[in-house]
């Protein structure tokens, strides 16, 4: 039984690798997918129909999916709407409008035959992602743009595929935020999660409490209609919208605008301009901040009509809560022990209220307190045993009977490789009942804009997040790092024709760096840097304040650097075969590095490029004396001691960047020391 158990998951795990070898470049992979011996090919007769036909969800997203694939195509299409009489070569079927919840049914049916084609799903919303699987299985077979032929049988293995903006750090206009819920959709992603107050802003108009906006976001807040198009815009591309008002911490905003509701009396509030932990904290001890809280959420929460409401609660150190004498003794007299016992009242508090507005409260993992109904869903962001002793709080959250959602694993502000975040799975080798796996809805990738503006956060946001997508959609055996390498290539360039910005401001950037002068040397070194990871740059949140330019050299790298892997990897092809092939290979990247200075040092100088000058000079003297060692085979002494030199300048950081292909550098100068030293 066991053996027979065994090769049938071998089978089935073959079948899904046999697959994934082919040429598709679908992203997120779908549950089920077969290759069919056929291909649709795409001319001007091209057309859609849609039963049941009208003007909501799937109308809108065929109208975009027309143009999306006359823009790839160049086809001039016939018909540039769905057509009415339903003899489209594309019909779409489905049984009903979704009302947007976790109980939502996501799943279709896609089949591409050489004659026409079907997308049948029980949802609209199933409809709009089948047709963006559709739209990834465009190619080009040399003559003709054409649908491979494929059957698709696709459903999520998680009902949160969520991303998270914050807005507060650094503002995000309206068409920012619009251009990645198309994004979103294309990644089939179904919840956007909008952090709205932080230190350092509240950032949506209110009626009622008018000084929030007024006072507390320097002009720049969303207004309440805004807030609704938005929201009706995520809706009609199937995502979910989950407000996040942070509080009791977090509250230096709102603090500045009603500073009656603080825990420090006299305490001079002010928008906070810098990052990290904070200590102004609403007063829980006192019936005003309730008030305001429970006209607050009345006024928000129609705005945001979804189920889930998240009130935030991380990172409430409770200094204030210390020092004042009147809650210590609130704290004495209700017999609340500890300042989380304190954050729970207030917390309880607060569910009733937003219980009362047909809301579900939910919390970053700070909220899981023991008293803590389980009626809360917890949001799992801090890492594994952090007082939690049951193991991560998701699982633990899942075992206590909350609903949750993990983040922790998916900080994309982390500037962390996309293959850290791909690789964590909500669930892993935990073994659940099956009460407790429904508890766990899915997860979000986070993206805190400390240090993201307009300009960098589409760079910040993608293509990682394409592949943490497919984390939430795809089955968990879905997991070859390679693979999913080679189909992100795709997914990000495609995802330019949506407006999304993360290839094309690299350049924007740099043409600011050199004041509009030839861009190409650093475009160069661009390929091979990579911004400081895990918050060392910005150290202890006071380099940079919320105004300071985010159009440095560091802004325009991104995160796995685009020349750094094939480097890497040629000079591991190199140093196991060294074949002329292979050395060539690694030539023309110590080539191109061997010269770049040369026109680095052309551009006028600015203040901007200066701190660039010793990674410029470093890296162009150190690929040049690699170079010589590989073309001669010969190694001088002398030699290396100059490579050690520029290697040991190339691994400090620069400019808040780091230099991704020193793996690359030091290996070769290992294989040249051993093969080609002399004297
Ligand atoms: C968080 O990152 N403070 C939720």
């Amino acid at each position: 039984m066991l053996i027979l158990i065994l090769i049938c998951f071998s089978n089935h795990h073959a079948s899904a690798q046999n697959v994934l070898s082919e040429s598709l470049d679908l992203m997120p992979w779908p549950k089920n997918v077969e290759k069919k011996n056929a291909e649709f090919i795409i001319d001007n007769s091209l057309s859609i129909s849609i039963s049941p036909s009208g003007q909501g969800r799937v109308h809108h997203a065929a109208v975009n999916f027309l143009r999306r694939l006359s823009g790839r195509t160049g086809a001039f299409l016939n018909e540039g709407f769905p057509v009415t009489d339903q003899q489209g070569a594309i019909q779409i079927t489905f049984e009903k409008v979704s009302n947007l919840s976790i109980e939502n049914d996501e799943s279709y049916s896609l089949d591409v035959g050489n004659s026409g084609i079907t997308i049948t799903a029980k949802t609209d919303v199933g409809a709009i992602r089948g047709l963006e699987t559709l739209l990834q299985l465009i190619q080009n077979d040399g003559t003709n743009y054409v649908f491979a032929g494929v059957t698709v049988n696709d459903t999520p293995r998680f009902v949160w595929r969520g991303l998270m903006i914050d807005a507060a750090r650094h503002f995000q206009p309206v068409g920012v935020i619009k251009r990645n819920l198309d994004a979103m959709a294309a990644l089939k992603m179904n919840v956007f999660h909008w952090h709205l107050t932080d230190d350092q802003g509240w950032r949506v108009e209110s009626k009622v409490y008018p000084k929030l906006h007024e006072e507390a976001s320097d002009g720049l807040y969303y207004t309440q209609e805004q807030i609704k198009d938005v929201v009706a815009y995520a809706d009609n591309l199937g995502i979910r919208v989950i407000p996040e008002f942070d509080v009791p911490g977090h509250a230096s905003a709102i603090l500045t605008a009603y500073p009656e509701l603080g825990s420090k009396d006299g305490y001079d509030y002010s928008i906070e301009r810098f990052s990290g932990v904070f200590d102004p904290t609403l007063n829980p001890t006192i019936d005003i901040t309730y008030e305001f809280l429970e006209r607050l959420f009345t006024e928000m929460s129609p705005l945001f009509p979804d189920d889930y409401f998240h009130i935030g609660g991380d990172e409430n150190e409770g200094k204030h809560w210390d020092e004042s004498k009147a809650i210590q003794k609130f704290m004495k007299q209700h017999n609340l022990k500890t300042n989380h016992d304190l954050q729970t009242y207030f917390n309880i508090k607060l569910e009733k209220i937003l219980n009362n507005l047909g809301k579900k409260m939910m919390g970053w993992d700070e909220i899981m307190t023991a008293n803590m109904p389980t009626t809360t869903v917890i949001h799992s962001w801090r890492g594994q045993n952090e007082g939690f002793p049951e193991g991560n709080s998701l699982i633990s959250a899942a075992k206590r009977g909350y609903q949750t959602v993990l983040s922790n694993g998916y900080y994309i502000d982390r500037m962390e490789p996309v293959e850290k975040h791909y690789l964590v799975d909500p669930i892993g080798d935990v073994k659940l009942t099956d009460l407790e796996r429904s508890r766990i809805l899915g997860g979000e990738a986070t993206m805190w804009a400390e240090l993201v503006t307009p300009l960098t956060i589409d760079s910040r946001i993608w293509p990682r997040t394409a592949a943490i997508a497919e984390r939430f959609w795809s089955q968990a055996e879905v997991k070859d790092v390679d693979n999913m390498k080679k189909r992100l290539k795709q997914v990000s360039f495609n995802l330019e024709e949506l407006g999304i910005t993360h290839i094309k401001n690299r350049d924007v950037i740099i043409r600011n760096m050199t004041d509009n002068q030839d861009i190409s040397a650093l475009v160069t070194l661009s390929k091979i840097c990579e911004p400081l990871k895990i918050y060392s740059r910005n150290k202890g949140g006071i380099e940079y304040k919320t105004y300071s330019p985010f159009t440095l050299f560091a802004d325009a790298c991104v995160v796995d650097a685009e020349d750094a892997l094939p480097f890497n990897r040629a000079v591991h092809q190199f140093t196991s075969d060294r074949s002329s092939v292979n050395a060539s290979q690694v030539l023309a990247y110590l080539n191109s590095w061997a010269g770049n200075h040369e026109a680095f040092k052309k551009l006028t100088k600015n203040p901007k490029l200066t701190p660039l000058e010793p990674l410029s000079e470093n890296l162009s003297s150190t690929a040049l004396l690699l170079s010589k060692a590989l073309e001669s085979k010969s190694l001088t002494s002398e030699n290396l001691t100059k490579i050690k030199e520029g290697m040991l300048i190339l691994e400090q950081p620069f400019a808040d960047v780091e230099v991704a292909v020193l793996d690359g550098l030091n290996n070769l100068m290992a294989f040249c020391v051993s093969h080609y030293l002399v004297n």
